[in-house]
């Protein structure tokens, strides 16, 4: 597999087969999601001990459990007897998980406390500290989201976001922090993984075309609805770090699309005060605060601030995925503005939300015509403001305009590294120069 004749991240062109090919897939698989850092949970959906979420690495099953001592730990969510999975609840709280196929129970810790019959049927050789549920090796928290990587050689998580991390603290560090309003929305979709997170980092462009009906509905005097013939470069910027992750920030619209779904919501949610960020970040950071924002975590965490979504899109196959949709609300909220932020935003982003049903007719026809075996050999592009990414004194990354595609070439140049690099070792070195390779076009 030639993964750079595959994605030529200097003429920012891609070939279609990496949207459709088992092989590809499955090297995704083993050098992306069992290596990166991925998001597990929320800290607030698990806030007790003994309180646990089901979710996915990749297409790894696994269990997010709250110990005793307040930390989180994740295991593979399978029995080590036959394999069986151990739970098949989305969420709940348990001290022990007791197989439903024989009943081996296993405690939060992982150990294996419980054998039926076990004196009698497996006599004295059998060991039970042999036999604890598999850990995922790395587990951390960052401002209450809970990561977790499948490699014991990764960076640390902090390492891992890098500047997203500076990014991340202007709309995560709000007063009180952040909650997650459960449960999620779920839905499968015939699209491949990468196209929602690519247009979760950097996709503009579509705003003011695929929504626009939408838009015109909820917000007409957005900026967004303006893009198509009155774009400037004031409206925003859009970024890319070093691991990939991507985002765009339109200035001074934080509450703009909620406003159109429900007015009253809006006078509940407490006002974008700007001596609430961090002084430290400068006068920059402050001008983010107020923005609606769009991201990926690279690979698969999206998110909408100002619309208050967090997304992860699951891989099931190469042209098929799980969308988990939550809904994130500042903790300082009433219950009342809580609740009717989830019904807004769901009604915006959820499984069948407004904006969500253009976007996913979207994400399946980007895919769905690679079963054509001459389109499959063609290219497409991540071509717009190439030559125009730069490095901004006042923001950390590589930065272009709002309108532009400068943080799919970010999520794709990681890409590229991800699948040629033996190990985490490689990967780092090879990343070195990642503004080089970017500005350079
Ligand atoms: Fe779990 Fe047998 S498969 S106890
Ligand atoms: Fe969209």
């Amino acid at each position: 597999m030639n993964i750079k004749e595959l994605v030529d991240v200097k003429n920012a062109t891609q070939s279609r087969r990496i949207f459709w090919e088992q092989d590809i897939y499955e090297r995704e698989m083993e050098r992306i999601f069992a290596r990166c850092w991925l998001f597990l949970a929320h800290e607030s959906l698990i806030p007790n001990p003994g309180d646990y979420v089901t979710t996915k690495m990749g297409e790894d099953e696994v269990i997010v459990w709250r110990q005793r001592d307040g930390s989180v730990k994740a295991f593979l969510n399978q029995c080590l007897h036959r394999g069986t999975t151990l739970c098949n609840a989305e969420t709940g709280s348990a001290n022990t998980f007791s197989c439903p196929y024989h009943g081996w129970t296993y405690g939060s810790d992982g150990d294996l406390r419980g054998v039926p019959m076990q004196k009698e049927v497996y006599g004295p050789r059998f060991n039970r500290d042999e036999w604890r549920l598999r850990e995922v090796p790395n587990v951390a928290v960052y401002k209450g989201f809970v990561f977790g990587s499948m490699d014991p050689q990764a960076p640390s998580l902090v390492d891992y976001l890098g500047d997203a991390k500076w990014y991340m603290d202007i709309w995560a560090d709000v007063p009180g922090g952040i909650e997650f309003l459960g449960p999620p929305g779920r839905s499968i979709l015939q699209t491949n993984w990468k196209i929602p997170a690519e247009g979760f980092a950097g996709d503009v462009y579509h705003v003011g075309w695929v929504h626009s009906s939408v838009l015109k509905a909820l917000a007409p005097d957005t900026a967004s609805t303006r893009t198509q013939r009155t774009y400037s470069a004031e409206q925003g910027i859009q970024v890319t770090t070093r691991n990939g992750h991507g985002m765009g920030i339109c200035f001074d619209r934080y509450g703009a699309l909620l406003n159109g779904l429900s007015p009253e919501l809006v006078k509940l949610i407490p006002a974008r005060d700007v001596s609430e960020v961090d002084p430290a970040k400068g006068p920059a950071a402050r001008s983010l605060y107020d923005g609606m924002w769009d991201g990926t975590f690279f690979p698969n965490a999206s998110f909408l601030i100002g619309l208050n979504i967090f997304k992860v899109w699951h891989p099931l196959g190469p042209d098929k995925i799980e969308v988990i949709t939550w809904v994130m609300a500042e903790k300082r909220m009433s219950d009342d503005a809580k609740r009717r932020l989830k019904v807004a935003a769901h009604r915006a982003f959820g499984s069948a939300g407004l904006l969500e049903s253009d976007d996913l007719d979207a994400f399946e026809y980007c895919v769905r015509p690679n079963a054509g075996y001459v389109t499959k050999q063609g290219r497409i592009n991540t071509a717009m403001g190439l030559g125009m990414d730069r490095e901004d004194p006042d923001f950390p990354g590589v930065v272009s305009d709002l309108l532009s595609e400068c943080a799919y070439r970010g999520f794709y140049r990681f890409y590229v590294d991800c699948m040629d690099s033996q190990n985490w070792e490689e990967l780092v070195r090879k990343g070195e120069h990642w503004k080089e390779q970017l500005i350079g076009g």
